[in-house]
């Protein structure tokens, strides 16, 4: 697989319009997919997981290309992971998908899950074998996600690590106010209450929303064992034209040798070098 964007053609089913900055997002996936299942692949029986998994294909705007969504990218790197699991909740995208992976992927493990991935949590994790390591990946559109449902997951096999999209920039830090009331969504994604109260006692009064809640979210996961992921080791990603930020996407694992990795794919990500050559 070269270090290049992959793109699709055009085949009669459903593509979803995104913004020109998914690329970047595809870009880190692609790296890390194929740089997580090659190095493993002496070592482990490797399954990938892709909570939120869309069409398979997807359209830039304004612009005549189609890529390769995460599904199809996880599935065309060089070691292939040895079991695939894929949820989508919206039946139009879900059909788009199996048609596409039955078609061109048929000699893969994959496993198509049809709904929302909370409602299949047992189902999931029965379908990764007790001795693998899981790669899963989170890109949900916001932050209506619960991180608990993250931690099942996380107990599954010998190990999982997390890709996940923090969309702290286009959601949270956009309704402030709202997210500071109890009860809100953000509560969910964190996993507890108390962060409202560390950032009402915050010393610093100019203390970025999206930085505080994206280091809340690392100390959440520490606390079933993940190490906890600086923000510095967070890849924030912009809109193209005005630069205005999005999201962080961000790597959690239980173990150092995936930050070595991801700290690879961040740096190769930024260059048009090759990670594989
Ligand atoms: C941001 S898109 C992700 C796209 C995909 N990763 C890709 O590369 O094209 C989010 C997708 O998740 C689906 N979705 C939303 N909530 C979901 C849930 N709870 N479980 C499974 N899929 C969900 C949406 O229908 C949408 O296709």
């Amino acid at each position: 697989m070269k270090n290049e964007t992959l793109y699709g053609e055009d085949d009669g089913l459903p593509i979803p319009e995104v913004g020109p900055w998914t690329e970047d997002k595809f870009d880190l996936t692609r790296l890390y997919c194929q740089i997580f299942s090659s190095s493993m692949k002496n070592m482990w029986t490797r399954v990938y997981v892709d909570l939120y998994a869309g069409s398979g294909l997807c359209r830039i705007k304004g612009r005549n290309q189609i890529l390769l969504g995460s599904p199809l990218i996880a599935l065309s790197v060089d070691a292939p992971f040895n079991r695939y699991i894929f949820c989508e909740s919206n039946p139009e995208r879900f059909s788009a998908l199996k048609t596409r992976v039955e078609k061109n992927y048929a000699k893969h493990d994959t496993r198509l899950i049809a709904g929302k991935f909370e409602e299949h949590i047992d189902e999931i994790c029965s379908m990764i074998p007790n001795k693998s390591i899981a790669l899963c990946l989170v890109d949900p559109f916001d932050c209506d996600f619960d991180v608990d449902d993250l931690k099942r997951i996380s107990k599954c096999a010998s190990g999982v690590d997390f890709l996940c999209l923090l969309a702290l920039q286009m959601d949270a830090k956009r309704n402030v106010p709202h997210y500071l009331l109890p009860d809100s969504k953000i509560d969910r994604m964190i996993g507890n209450t108390k962060w409202r109260e560390r950032w009402n006692l915050r010393t610093d009064i100019h203390e970025d929303f999206a930085k505080f809640l994206a280091r809340e979210f690392a100390q959440s996961m520490s606390e079933v064992g993940y190490l906890e992921t600086p923000l510095h080791q967070m890849r924030e990603v912009k809109t193209h034209d005005k630069k205005v930020p999005l999201y962080y996407l961000a790597m959690f694992s239980k173990n150092e040798t995936a930050f070595k990795l991801w700290a690879q794919v961040l740096k190769y990500s930024t260059k048009q070098s090759s990670l594989f050559q």
